[in-house]
Parts: C-alpha cells; structure tokens; sequence
C-alpha cells in the first residue's frame, strides 16, 4: 500500500502516551515504541481496536541506536509529522543511573533526532514532570550546560555525577528540568523545519503505578498531597491529553520551546501554601 498516512512516534505505552495518543493520532499511523515489549502490544491492540492504526516497535530510549532504528521503522510508513514522548522511570522504579540515561540523555537524543526528520509543520510533546518544578533553581550556568552540551557529552557533566546526586528523586528531578531545557534549545533547531516542540509537566496522574504507590507505604503522604492542593485530588491521564490537543493542534501555533505545568496546584502550595516544607 502507497504511503499515504502521516506518522506519529509514540514512546512509552503508558496510560499518558495512550490518552494523547487517542486524542490527537485519528487518521494517523501510530507507531509505538517501548522497552517493554508487552506494553507496546497491548497499546497497539487497545488502539486498533478502537479503528486507530497502530504498530508496536521494542525500543530502549536510553540507546542512541534504538532510537534511529524506531525512528527508521516509522519512516517506512510516511513523513514523521508528530512526536510524543511518554516513556520514562519514575523514582522509585529504577537507580539514578537509569534514570538519568532513561529521562534524561534519552530524552535529549530523541528530540534531537526527530528533530532532524520532523515534517515541515511537525509538532511534538515530551513529559517532564513537576518534580522539576520543585527543585531549588539551578545557577544560569548549569541551566546553560543542560540546555545546550552536546547529547552525547551530557552525561560527562559534573553536576550528573553520582557525588553530587543526592539520590533517585534528585535525578528524577534533574533530568525533567533538562527535559525544559532541551525543548527551548530543540524548539530553535525545529523551527528550521517550521515545526514545533513544547514539554508538560504532570503532577500525579493516577496509573496503575500511581495507585500501587498510594495503596503502599506511601499512601498517607500522597492523601496529604491531593487535601492540601488546590484540586484536592490527581489528575487524570485525559486531562493531560487536554493540554497536548491544545499544545499539538493548530490553536497552539504560537507556541514553542515552552513547558505547561499541570499539576492541580501541587508546586503552588508546595512552595506558597499547605504543602510547604516544615524546614523551608
Ligand atoms: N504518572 C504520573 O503521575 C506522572 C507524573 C509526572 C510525570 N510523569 C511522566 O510521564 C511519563 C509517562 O508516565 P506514565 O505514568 O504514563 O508511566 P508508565 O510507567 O505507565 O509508562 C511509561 C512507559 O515507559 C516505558 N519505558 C521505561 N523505560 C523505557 C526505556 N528505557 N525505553 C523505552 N520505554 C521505556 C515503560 O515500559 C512504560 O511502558 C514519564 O516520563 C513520567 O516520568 C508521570
């Protein structure tokens, strides 16, 4: 059959890529990447069952070469005209390790490389997290050297060595602010296509990984959370999907290089309201 469809690239089968996904890829070959084979699948068959077009592709965001052979397999079916980038770890699925080659380096490579293939008018979304939000401000200068050191230098950097890490959440936190920063620096050399990139940051959205986390030993802390901010609860995987539309449609023309927090209030409160810290 004639390549007649527009690709989107969909990394990490999570409810999050499945909810934005189902709401902007209609009409679209979906081609879904992830580590995890089975999850990759069962996205795939969750959407073609639902009449969108969707192929599973095992793919590790970590690797350089994983990432050009998605990027190859997508190509097969038509011009990349969207990326969403939903893969990920969580601080407490992996080590700081992991999560910075994962959230961090990977996530860098994967925007630099769609954005050399992008269709002229392409847009995509990566998830960054609140957690990045949170985080005290890094100096102008460390800001710089995420934005702008060389992907493959990035992980050479001082301030990602283990002795200035203080542990899997500081990681977490790290590398979603350099995910912000990547997409400013992305947004400048994707634009050379006409194209645009923009990151969100979720607050907790609840996933099967959420609600194993508030029926665990964390459960009281994150009862504590959603009564004192603003929304009084966690957001939903759709709700995210409100803000991609928005971000990926035409009505977000004007927008790029920029990071949408979504979080129901959470980092307001954190440093401003209920939330704050006892120490701060
Ligand atoms: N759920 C939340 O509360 C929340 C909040 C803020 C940010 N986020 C971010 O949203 C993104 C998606 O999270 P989710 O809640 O849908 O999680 P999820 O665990 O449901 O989905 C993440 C997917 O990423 C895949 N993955 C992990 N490592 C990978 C790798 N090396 N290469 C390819 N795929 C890999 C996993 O197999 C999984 O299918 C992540 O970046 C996460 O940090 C989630």
């Amino acid at each position: 059959m004639a390549n007649t469809k527009d690709v989107m690239i969909l990394t990490g089968a999570g409810q999050i890529g499945l909810a934005i996904a189902r709401r902007i890829g209609y009409n679209m070959k979906i081609v879904i990447g992830d580590k995890n084979e089975a999850n990759a699948n069962s996205i795939a068959q969750i959407m073609n069952n639902a009449g969108f077009d969707a192929v599973a592709v095992e793919m590790d965001l970590s690797c350089r070469k994983s990432i050009l052979n998605l990027i190859a397999e997508a190509k097969k079916y038509g011009e990349i005209a969207m990326l969403v980038n939903a893969a990920g770890v969580s601080p407490s699925q992996a080590s700081i390790e992991t999560i910075l080659k994962v959230d961090l380096y990977g996530t860098a490579v994967l925007l630099e490389e769609v954005g050399k293939v992008i269709k002229n008018g392409g847009v995509g979304v990566t998830i960054s997290s609140q957690s990045g939000h949170r985080m005290p401000a890094l100096s102008v200068i460390e800001d710089e050297l995420l934005a702008t050191t060389p992907t493959e230098e990035l992980l050479s950097l001082d301030i990602l060595q283990e002795k200035n890490i203080r542990d899997t959440l500081h990681a977490y936190q790290i590398a979603k602010r350099c995910n912000v920063k990547r997409v400013m620096t992305e947004a400048i050399k994707w634009s050379t296509h006409k194209a645009r990139i923009n990151s969100i940051s979720p607050g907790i959205i609840v996933t099967p990984l959420a609600i194993d986390e508030f029926n665990g030993i964390r459960g009281d802390f994150y009862k504590n959370m959603f009564a004192k901010c603003p929304a009084a609860r966690p957001g939903t995987a759709d709700e995210v999907a409100n803000v991609a539309e928005l971000l990926m449609s035409n009505k977000g023309a004007f927008i790029t290089g920029a990071d949408f927090l979504i979080d129901g209030g959470a980092t307001a409160s954190y440093f401003y309201g209920p939330l704050r810290p006892q120490t701060k």
